[in-house]
Order: C-alpha cells, then sequence, then structure tokens
C-alpha cells in the first residue's frame, strides 16, 4: 500500500492534531471565526475543509446562492453546515457521531447567526434523523482513508481519519440517495488517499454508480494528492 493511503499514517495525523498548538480554542478560516472543541477534527491542521468548501462552490470569491435544504453527515466543527445556512440554505442539519463535534457545529451556528436554520444532531450516520426526513442535498466530507475491517478506534477523533472495512463508506453510499427530496443530489468528498476502486466495487455490489463532478489537486505535505467531489446515483 502506498504511503499515502497507509491508515496509520492517518491515525498519526489524528493525534498530531490532538497537540495543544494544533488546537487553539478559536480559528479563522476564509474570514470568519470559529471555535474548536477538544475531540473535533481541526480544519486548519487537516486543510480539507477549505477544499470541500470550494469543491461545492460555497466560497467568497465565486458566490454561488444556495437554496433548498441540506443534509452534512459528520460536521466536525460546522464550518461546512454553517457556510451552507449563510449561504442562503433555508433548513440545513447537521449530523456527527461525535458528540463534541455536534456541541461544536451548534456553538458555530449561534456564533454566526444561523442557530434557527442549523439543527445539529448526534447521529451514526442518518440513524438519529426521522424517518421520511429528507434533503435538496445530502454530503459528507468522509474519513477516506481506509482501516483494516478489525480496527478499534482509541479515541473519538480517529473516526474522523480512518474508516475500518470501509463499512460507514458501504452504509453512506447505499442510504444517502434514499435521503434525497426529488431533484436532490447525494455527494461524497474523497480523496485519492482512499482506495476509489473499492469504493467502486461497493456502489456497484449496492446498485448505486458514482460520478467524479469535481476535481482538486493539491500537494499535501509533500505528496500529489487529489480531491474529488462524488455524485451518488441510484
Ligand atoms: C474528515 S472529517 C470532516 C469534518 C468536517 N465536515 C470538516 O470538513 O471540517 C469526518 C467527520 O465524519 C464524522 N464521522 C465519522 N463516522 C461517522 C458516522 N458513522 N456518522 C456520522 N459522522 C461520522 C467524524 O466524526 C468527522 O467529524
Amino acid at each position: 500500500m502506498s504511503h499515502v493511503r497507509s491508515y496509520l499514517r492517518s491515525l498519526g495525523r489524528s493525534r498530531d492534531s490532538m497537540r495543544p498548538e494544533h488546537r487553539p480554542a478559536a480559528f479563522s478560516l476564509r474570514g470568519r471565526q470559529w471555535d474548536l472543541l477538544e475531540t473535533v477534527f481541526a480544519p486548519l491542521h487537516a486543510g480539507t475543509t477549505e477544499i470541500v468548501l470550494d469543491l461545492l462552490g460555497l466560497t467568497e470569491t465565486e458566490p454561488q446562492p444556495w437554496s433548498g435544504t441540506f443534509l452534512e453527515i459528520g460536521c466536525g466543527t460546522g464550518v461546512v453546515a454553517v457556510t451552507a445556512a449563510l449561504a442562503g440554505c433555508e433548513r440545513v442539519v447537521a449530523s456527527d457521531i461525535n458528540a463534541e463535534a455536534v456541541a461544536n457545529t451548534a456553538l458555530n451556528a449561534r456564533r454566526h447567526g444561523v442557530a434557527d436554520r442549523v439543527r445539529a444532531v448526534h447521529s451514526d450516520l442518518f440513524a438519529g434523523l426521522p424517518d421520511g426526513e429528507l434533503f435538496d442535498t445530502v454530503m459528507w466530507s468522509s474519513p477516506y482513508v481506509r482501516a483494516p475491517d478489525g480496527y478499534r478506534f482509541t479515541t473519538p477523533l480517529e473516526r474522523a481519519y480512518v474508516d475500518p472495512g470501509y463499512a460507514a463508506h458501504e452504509r453512506y453510499v447505499a442510504e444517502a440517495p434514499r435521503r434525497l427530496a426529488p431533484g436532490g443530489r447525494a455527494l461524497l468528498h474523497f480523496s485519492s488517499r482512499g482506495d476509489l476502486a473499492r469504493l467502486r466495487r461497493i456502489a456497484e455490489r449496492e446498485g448505486r454508480q458514482l460520478e467524479v463532478l469535481r476535481r482538486h489537486a493539491v500537494v499535501d505535505r509533500g505528496d500529489p494528492v487529489e480531491h474529488f467531489l462524488i455524485d451518488i446515483r441510484s
């Protein structure tokens, strides 16, 4: 396995992101201030949150007014969900399996005056959402590095970095399209640090098609990495 895909390397990044110098109580991203709680994915350390904003067209430089309803799975600090609300989405649901990420998103929604439109929910993927709640956009910036099947998480933060056996990806690929309102889009942020061939096999098994809508190439700590915005179709 190439070193960029190594789950041990990703777990090392997770540990590194817990160092106090990477854990300011608040940070600045895209001209806004954001709270960061203890065990939550740190956007500045990881660098992927801004890439997700760009892939979605949620940027200040090329404003693309958003509307409709937006579900963010795995919201972390809530930067993407809150930005979607600020860009015009009328109803945003932000969920995370890490309870502290849910609290963090609620804090940032209040900080930016959109608490009335952003509902933060503690949930394993879709499990904590009411049956039949549908969205125009469903999005997950996933922990795209695959860990071995039996890997047991040692901290809540590790779930932001790796997915053992791609079990969570498999559920997401199967379930995300079922949460769409007519004409909606089920999206996934993935990268070449993950195993796209394996994800495609999972999609095929689940009767889904994957289409890469947008790509964004970066050099990540010396390694060329490509980020993808993937549309999951049934
Ligand atoms: C790569 S981080 C992205 C965080 C945030 N969206 C951002 O871009 O800064 C992935 C997030 O997915 C969450 N996550 C992992 N497995 C999950 C699951 N089964 N259900 C819900 N959230 C999950 C993690 O806790 C983490 O917050």
